[in-house]
């Protein structure tokens, strides 16, 4: 038996541990590091209808605590994923998640359409919490009926699986949740980046040039601990959770807390090889906590 393996609508994964979208690009970097094949499934970047440049630069700044971005859902465009990097990442013997996000509901219909007929893409993560775009982005992330509408629009149109990217920007979290599953949802993905600011003090401006940006890395971390925790206490839906997931400890709580897999986003950028070995460490940090597998251990934190 797999320790390690997880099944989650539309995903057989051979283990719970995926790069975050944003932080692995299509996986042609760090395929020199190691072989994506040991991956349970690669969130690929956000794709939009028509290519984007994304914001003006500087759009990343390190903080003491983890990093801003306001990179502005850059990409090359639906069909050029589907053309040129999808077939690169179907040949490792992994799952492939395609985020889409769009600037309107027809936007995201239309991604998500594309997808339909795209072998080897086995679910969507439906990126209605980008907080860098100016149209629509952060209404459809931070306003419940506006992110059910479009969890439900997009749910018509598409054949695959969608886990619905919930955004930290909100005050209740849970109505959130229950927003997206009432309208269809497969499943959550949480969290994406807090809104953040860092002035440069030379100059007194703000470090990234969007002024505002995402913040991540661990110090969000415990913020989305308490939002899995909150939510799977109200919604009944599969979690890949993510926020600052360092290291092999870092999954466990996370799915002790609920979470049913794990995205890795910012610790990417500063160890390239962080998913491989979180995946080799996983089976001990389990046997050490006394657990036999992943599965026993999802939802099992002790809050009486
Ligand atoms: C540089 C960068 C780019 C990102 N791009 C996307 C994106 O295109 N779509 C998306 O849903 N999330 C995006 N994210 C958010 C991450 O997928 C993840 O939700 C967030 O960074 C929290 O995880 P972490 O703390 O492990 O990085 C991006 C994050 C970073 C740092």
């Amino acid at each position: 038996m797999n320790e390690l393996a997880v099944v989650l609508p539309g995903l057989n994964l051979k283990n719970p541990i995926m790069p975050a979208s944003g932080c692995f690009g299509f996986g042609y970097e760090y395929s020199n590091f190691y072989d994506l094949s040991e991956l349970g499934a690669v969130i690929m970047k956000a794709a939009t209808g028509t290519a984007r440049l994304g914001n003006p630069t500087p759009r990343v700044a390190e903080t003491a605590s983890g990093m801003l971005n306001a990179i502005g859902l850059q990409n090359p465009g639906v069909n050029h994923i589907i053309e040129q990097e999808v077939p690169f990442l179907a040949e490792y013997d992994t799952s492939i998640i395609a985020n889409i996000a769009g600037s309107t509901i027809e936007e995201y219909e239309m991604v998500a359409e594309a997808f339909n007929d795209t072998e080897h893409v086995h679910a969507l993560e439906l990126n209605i919490s980008c907080p860098n775009v100016k149209e629509g982005g952060i209404q459809f992330g931070t306003d419940p009926q506006m992110a059910a509408k479009v969890t439900e629009r997009v749910k018509r149109v598409s054949k695959l699986p969608i886990y619905v990217k919930l955004s930290p920007n909100v005050t209740d979290i849970v109505a959130m949740a229950k927003a997206v599953e009432a309208a269809g949802a497969d499943g959550l993905s949480m969290i994406n980046t807090l809104t953040g600011m860092q002035i440069h003090l030379p100059s007194r401006r703000p470090l990234i040039a969007n002024k505002t940006g995402g913040l991540s890395g661990p110090a969000i971390k415990p913020i989305a601990i308490r939002m899995i925790y909150e939510v799977k206490q109200h919604v009944d839906l599969p979690i890949i959770g993510m926020g600052g997931i360092c290291n092999a400890e870092d999954v466990l709580e996370f799915l002790l807390a609920g979470a049913d897999a794990v995205a890795v986003g910012t610790a990417n950028f500063s160890n390239p090889l962080v998913c491989k070995e979180i995946i080799a460490d996983l089976p001990d940090v389990l046997k050490r906590n006394g657990l036999s597998s992943v599965q026993e251990a999802i939802g099992k934190a002790v809050f009486i």
